[in-house]
C-alpha cells in the first residue's frame, strides 16, 4: 500500500502514519516530478482548505495516474468539510479515475485568520480522533467501499469557496487577493526573526527566500496559505494581519523535522 500525503501543520501526517503502508509526501513527489504510482492500494491523505481540495493538491490529482485496484482519501479538517468528497470526484472523473473510498476525520483546525489554537487544541477531546481513526483504518482495511454524503446546499458553499478563490476570511475584512497574490498585504514578518531558515525548508511549494539585500525573507507569488511557515516558526515572528493571537500549532504526535522532510523543496 501506498499513502499519500500533504501536511502543513502535522494533523495529516499522523494520519497517513496511522493508516500505514509506503508513506510518500506530495510536495516531494511534485519536486521529484513523480506523478504515476502502482500498488494494489493506493491513498491520500490531506487537509481540506476553504470547504474543499487546497490549490496545490488540486494540480497534482490532476496530473497524478493511480495504477491500484482500491483508491482511498481521508480528508482532514476542523469544523466543517464543505463538499470535499464531490470536488475529490469531480476531479478523479475529469482525470478518469475513481475513488473506492472516502473518509474525513475532524481534528484541531489550523486556520490561524479566525481561530485561536489554545482554544482548538482544548476541543481536541471531543473530536474522539482516535475513535474515528480506527474505524477508518479498519474500513482501509477491508476495502470498504464509498464515499462520504453531501447536500446541495454543500455543493454550494463549495462553489461559493472555489469561485471566491481561496482568499482568507478574518474580522478586520482585509483587502487581499486571491492565494499568491498580495501575499505582503496578508503576512508580515517581525524584526525578531532570526533568519533560521525553518520557514523556507517547511514551505510545501518553496515560496519562502532569503532576500540578500535586506537580510530578511522574502515571499514569491505561489503562496496557497497551509500557513506552515508561520505556525512553525520559531521565534514566533510570522504573522497574519488581524490574526486572533500569536498562539501557534503542530500535531502533538509530529516532529518538526517531520515536517520539514514533508515539504523541503531545498
Ligand atoms: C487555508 C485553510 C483553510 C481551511 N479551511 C477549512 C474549512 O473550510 N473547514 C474546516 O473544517 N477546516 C478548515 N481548515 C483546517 C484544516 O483543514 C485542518 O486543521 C487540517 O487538519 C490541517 O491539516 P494539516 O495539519 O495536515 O495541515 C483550513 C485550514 C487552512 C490552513
Amino acid at each position: 500500500m501506498k499513502t499519500l500525503y500533504f501536511t502543513a501543520t502535522g494533523n495529516s501526517l499522523y494520519v497517513a502514519k496511522s493508516i500505514g503502508g509506503e508513506l510518500l509526501s506530495i510536495p516531494q513527489m511534485v519536486k521529484e516530478g513523480i506523478y504515476e504510482f502502482t500498488d494494489e492500494k493506493i491513498g491520500i491523505v490531506i487537509p481540506l482548505h476553504a470547504w474543499s481540495v487546497p490549490p496545490f493538491i488540486v494540480d497534482f490529482l490532476k496530473k497524478a495516474m493511480f495504477n491500484c485496484d482500491y483508491l482511498f482519501a481521508v480528508i482532514t479538517y476542523g469544523i466543517y468539510s464543505g463538499a470535499v468528497a464531490s470536488h475529490l470526484t469531480a476531479i478523479a472523473d475529469e482525470e478518469g479515475y475513481k475513488f473506492s473510498y472516502i473518509s474525513r476525520i475532524k481534528m484541531v483546525d489550523n486556520y490561524l485568520p479566525t481561530f485561536d489554537m489554545k482554544k482548538e487544541v482544548e476541543k481536541e477531546g471531543k473530536k474522539e480522533i482516535e475513535h474515528h481513526l480506527r474505524s477508518i483504518i479498519s474500513d482501509i482495511s477491508s476495502s470498504k467501499e464509498g464515499t462520504l454524503k453531501e447536500t446541495v446546499l454543500d455543493k454550494a458553499a463549495m462553489n461559493y469557496m472555489l469561485k471566491r478563490g481561496n482568499k482568507p476570511f478574518n474580522k478586520k475584512r482585509l483587502k487581499v487577493h486571491a492565494a499568491g497574490e498580495g501575499i505582503d498585504n496578508y503576512l508580515y514578518v517581525e524584526d525578531s526573526c532570526i533568519q533560521c531558515g525553518v520557514c523556507a525548508s517547511v514551505c510545501p511549494v518553496g515560496n519562502i527566500r532569503m532576500d540578500e539585500k535586506t537580510g530578511k525573507i522574502a515571499l514569491d507569488d505561489r503562496c496557497f496559505m497551509c500557513f506552515a511557515c508561520i505556525h512553525h516558526c520559531p521565534s514566533n515572528a510570522i504573522h497574519i494581519r488581524g490574526e486572533v493571537n500569536s498562539i501557534r500549532f503542530r500535531n502533538s504526535h509530529i516532529r518538526l523535522n517531520e515536517i520539514v522532510k514533508a515539504n523541503n523543496q531545498m
